[in-house]
């Protein structure tokens, strides 16, 4: 698809973001392997979350959808996956992949997990040498740390602390998955905090899981998990786009529902409060063991800040959209810690500078930092866009602010995590 895209007087309107990536990914697996069955409601429905509930369905889960939304699943027990008889396709998502390594790494049997290009490059190694070097078979069939991987499931022994050098939400969720189906405890540290939900999620799922700051540890493990019906909040990385979007048109007030602010993810929030960004955060409540809120957010005149690495965790996904709030800010915006950007779907920090250069933004980076300096504005363009879901929402909210028009060609994977995007940016008048 392609899309002209001309800034409008103004931008306003109501969004209900799609339900978290994330919490969707682990609410489906962790009540894959739980006692019963459980209800989810508000799953994101897109093509990550499709991925994974794909391969559940082939290592023997039943899952059943009851409306949009709104799905049965119907726990096995925690080792009661069924060695599939096919390839477990991850599609595109990071999360499938890396997250099943962990859950089938003690799996009786072998799987395969196979992945688009996209997938196929990107570090799995990061993952499986933890759980190596604790007993478990897994390997790259090309022997280049990425997919296809191939489990060997085996006894997976954890006696000595583990000690994290990326801070890394997927890597500690594997590895606590593999503790789990492994019955062996767990000492984890990491060197930043990383989002999470995995914990909150499995400490209402009946473990005792002792959280400390960046250290974990698992002692005793139940016999069973029990299943967790839950009701998923909205992604705020489906929500960053339309925060800067209003943070940054002339014209704009755009209020947004339901937005989980966890905050080890909320990272975007105090950046945008910190460059003097006007959001309001209304109707604070906890919904299944998260924070969630509605948000207000209107024209803001903003100022450039530094952002430093132990912040980046709480906002890896959402860079790029800040980077674009920074080319509109007063003076220099720094930020700190990027390197991660470079492993996601695609590689960001290349993407990013690629596509706000195009618009006319001012960004480098050096030495592992972002340099942003506030341009003021920006100005359409023709761009065809790669099949990074981030980068074309990106894309979409540099054009609908920039003076006049813009091309946007290539647009549709959005899917991946954000089916309605075009729909909802239209809706904003
Ligand atoms: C995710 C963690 C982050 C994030 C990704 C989703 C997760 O990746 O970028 O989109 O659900 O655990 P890392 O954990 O590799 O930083």
């Amino acid at each position: 698809m392609e899309k002209n895209i001309v800034r409008t007087k103004q931008l306003k309107g109501i969004i209900d973001p799609p339900g978290d990536k994330s919490i969707s990914h682990r609410a489906l697996m962790f009540n894959a392997i739980a006692n019963k069955k459980a209800r989810i409601t508000g799953l994101l429905e897109s093509d990550d979350t499709q991925s994974t509930i794909n391969c559940l369905k082939l290592l023997g889960v039943d899952i059943q959808r009851h409306s949009r939304g709104v799905y049965d699943v119907k726990g096995v027990g925690i080792n009661g996956l069924k060695p599939p008889s096919e390839n477990l396709d991850c599609g595109n998502s990071g999360t499938t992949m890396r997250l099943l390594i962990g859950l089938l790494s003690t799996i009786n049997g072998q799987v395969r997990l196979i992945g688009d290009e996209s997938l196929q490059s990107r570090p799995m190694d990061r993952v499986y040498n933890h759980l190596n070097q604790l007993g478990g078979k897994i390997f790259s069939e090309n022997n280049n740390g990425c997919a296809p991987i191939i489990i060997q499931g085996s006894k997976i022994e954890n006696n000595d602390p583990i000690k994290l050098k990326i801070a890394s939400a997927q890597i500690k969720s594997a590895i606590l998955l593999a503790s789990l189906t492994s019955r062996s405890g767990l000492k984890l540290i990491e060197p930043i905090k990383s989002r999470d939900h995995s914990e909150r999620l499995l400490s209402s799922m009946g473990v005792d899981i002792q959280v400390d700051e960046k250290k974990i540890s698992i002692q005793d493990f139940p016999k069973n998990l029990e299943s967790l019906d839950i009701a998923i909040p909205g992604d705020i990385s489906a929500a960053a786009p339309w925060i800067v979007a209003a943070l940054i048109h002339p014209n704009a007030e755009i209020q947004i529902n339901n937005v989980g602010l966890n905050a080890t993810r909320s990272g975007i929030i105090d950046i945008f409060l910190e460059m003097g960004g006007n959001i309001s955060i209304m109707n604070k409540r906890v919904i299944g063991n998260e924070q969630v809120a509605d948000l207000i957010v209107t024209s803001s005149e903003l100022n450039g800040v530094s952002i430093t690495k132990e912040l980046i965790p709480r906002a890896i996904d959402e860079i790029p959209l800040v980077a674009l709030a920074a080319c509109f800010a007063k003076n220099k915006t720094i930020i700190n810690g990027i390197d991660e950007l470079k492993v996601k779907e695609s590689n960001r920090l290349v993407n990013t500078i690629d596509i706000l250069s195009k618009f006319g933004g001012n960004i480098i980076s050096q030495n592992n930092k972002l340099i942003i300096r506030g341009v003021g504005k920006l100005n359409g363009c023709r761009l065809m866009c790669n099949d990074d879901h981030r980068m074309i929402m990106l894309a979409g909210i540099a054009a609908c602010v920039s003076e006049g028009k813009s091309t946007l060609m290539n647009i549709d994977s959005v899917g991946v995590s954000y089916p309605n995007f075009w729909e909802d940016f239209d809706s904003l008048v």
